[in-house]
């Protein structure tokens, strides 16, 4: 996208941005994550971390993009040539292939659960069965390793042919359509016998478990979800018109993000306490083993379960479209690469580094903490230092103030990017050492 075009309108931008932070992060990580760590307890310091470090990160990296017009490495730059600063624009670039290649695994476990629900595979289980489904799917090594190409090469066939842009359109239909599903399995999963009991494990937090490991999940799980902290935000806020209110546009999109991680949340945990068998410490392939109950549990679930892992599929995909547009379009902006070398070239190395997550979970659960929680941490605590200290507050705010008639919280936001965030990421991330001893 080398001749920068502009987003239609700002809804054109708040549901692309939305695209790219509704996916696998909400239906799938986030009640694997809860289930891990505590239940409750999670999810308000998951809560409490979007709005105190993701919302102002947020509105932080949509006003760089949108200053410089620029993929990450080539905004850092922009604004500051000499330094070390395009190193972290480097590691955006990095971690935009190392997530996509283990988010592609996951992916291709929905592409593979679509064609189960079609063929009936998932009907009428326990959670027995379920196990047994997903173990012996995951162990398949071959088809694992080609379920996840298949993804990265659909995502880049997109993204080379251009037509991400039509996909979005597409995902203004169909991520409706998955929050209407949603909603109706959430509504099934809490009229089940003993959903009570989820009920209480997902909203009544026991604080005698939080521990520097929950409050680092629940921050990386923010940045992940919202997907922030390696500058994909920072490449769509460069297509935002100057005509558009950044703060509110971030706001939307961290509130629909938001409702859909906590609708998940409604929807796996009352039916994992309502069958049992399945413990909420189950892991990545948490929500794979849940959701065919639930479909076994509703009339027409038949129908129904395809079509989930369909939308599920689509909602991956505008994820991974713009996880594959940070390293494209550096490549393409910095480098002068055609788009083609350049989709072919990220596409082999997301492969290569694919097909150890796809054969190993032991290796899917390293990269996801590495790349999906730690470095998107570090990355983000850059970017607050960066609009913060070296761009600085004020000409952020000025190019906020274009599009935004009254931006209230200016003065608070401008403190916060400055002082808070960075201080309250490193701390977080330093908790760990600090309370080991
Ligand atoms: N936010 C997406 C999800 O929740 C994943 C994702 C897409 C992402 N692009 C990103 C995460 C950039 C971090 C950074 O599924």
């Amino acid at each position: 996208m080398s001749n920068r075009e502009n987003w239609g309108s700002k809804i054109g931008f708040i549901l692309a941005a939305a695209g790219s932070a509704v996916g696998l992060g909400n239906i799938w990580r986030f009640p694997y994550m809860t289930g891990k760590m505590g239940g409750a307890v999670f999810l308000v310091v998951y809560l409490g971390a979007v709005i105190v470090v993701g919302l102002p990160i947020m509105i932080a990296e949509i006003a760089l993009g949108r200053a410089t017009n620029k993929n990450p490495v080539g905004a850092y730059t922009a604004i500051k040539p000499k330094g070390g600063w395009k190193l972290v624009g480097f590691l955006g670039v990095l971690t935009g292939v190392m997530i996509f290649s283990f988010y592609s695994v996951v992916a291709g476990w929905s592409v593979g659960y679509f064609f189960k629900a079609i063929t009936g595979e998932l009907n009428n289980i326990d959670s027995a069965k379920a196990g047994e489904i997903f173990s012996t799917f995951v162990a398949n090594g071959p088809w694992q390793v080609i379920l996840t190409g298949f993804f990265i090469l659909i995502t880049a066939l997109i993204v080379v042919m251009g037509v991400t842009k039509g996909i979005e359109r597409m995902s203004k239909i169909m991520m409706p359509a998955l929050f209407v599903i949603l909603i109706l399995l959430v509504i099934r999963s809490v009229t089940l016998p003993n959903a009570g009991i989820g009920l209480e494990f997902y909203l009544k937090p026991d604080f005698s478990k939080i521990n520097p490991e929950v409050v680092i999940a629940a921050m990386g799980q923010a940045f992940f979800s919202l997907s922030l902290g390696m500058g994909a935000m920072m490449t769509y806020g460069s297509y935002l018109s100057k005509k558009d209110n950044i703060p509110s546009a971030g706001g939307w999109v961290a509130l629909l993000d938001t409702s859909v991680a906590v609708l998940a949340g409604f929807m796996i945990f009352p039916a994992l306490f309502s069958v049992g068998g399945i413990q909420p410490t189950e892991g990545p392939g948490l929500v794979f083993q849940v959701l065919p109950i639930i479909f076994s549990k509703i009339p027409l679930g038949i129908i129904v379960g395809p079509l989930f892992f369909l939308l599920l599929i689509l909602a991956a995909l505008t994820s991974t479209i713009s996880l594959l547009e940070v390293p494209v379009a550096y490549l393409i902006d910095e480098r002068k690469w055609s788009r083609k070398k350049a989709n072919l070239v990220v596409g082999l190395l997301t492969f290569l580094f694919g097909i150890p997550c796809a054969l190993s979970g032991k290796f899917l659960g390293l990269w996801d903490l590495i790349w999906g929680n730690l470095s998107l941490s570090i990355g983000a605590f850059f970017i607050a230092l960066f609009v913060g200290h070296v761009w600085k507050t004020a000409n952020a705010l000025q190019e906020i103030s274009q599009g935004t008639k009254e931006f209230k919280l200016a003065r608070v936001w401008a403190f916060w990017v400055k002082y808070i965030s960075p201080l309250i990421i490193l701390l977080i991330l330093l908790s760990k050492i600090l309370s080991s001893n």
